[in-house]
């Protein structure tokens, strides 16, 4: 199906690269949002290793997500030069109004909230990224904004 062949695609891709687990599953996220579980038998035989093995690299980032994410994602950058702007804060509230945790999509598939450790605008911190857009100099105010132009 067209999970396995995205998932094909990427691996010849990166044929006959040595240390290429952790590229192939960026990769793989990339094209479809998430690891599906169908893909690690397959990227498993490919690079000879063992399922359990890289089930366990996938499990250990939490970057890699394994069910699909909600229909939009926010990011924020909990990096230092953020974090001493209120990323902290920005984090808290965006958690609290969303009902949803770091590294969770919301029980109604709305919106995954994910941690992103410097988005290279700590001279504008702090910083989101809203569906792969960033945002820079953020307030609570404008998230708040952001997530209802949403309607999330
Ligand atoms: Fe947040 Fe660099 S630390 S953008």
């Amino acid at each position: 199906d067209a999970i396995l062949q995205v998932t094909r695609q990427v691996l010849e891709r990166h044929e006959g690269r040595l240390g290429t687990l952790l590229p192939i599953l960026h990769g793989i996220q990339h094209a479809v949002g998430y690891i599906p579980a169908v893909s690690v038998p397959v990227i498993a035989q490919a690079l000879q290793r063992s399922r359990a093995e890289v089930q366990g690299v996938i499990s250990f980032y939490p970057h890699f997500r394994e069910t699909p994410a909600g229909r939009h994602v926010l990011e924020i950058c909990r990096a230092e030069a953020c974090q001493a702007m209120g990323a902290e804060q920005l984090a808290e509230q965006a958690s609290r109004k969303l009902g949803c945790d770091f590294h969770a999509t919301r029980s109604d598939g709305a919106i995954t909230l994910e941690p992103v450790y410097c988005l290279g605008l700590c001279a504008q911190s702090p910083a989101v990224m809203l569906n792969g857009k960033p945002h820079a100099r953020m307030t609570p105010e404008r998230l708040d904004a952001l997530l209802a132009e949403q309607g999330v």
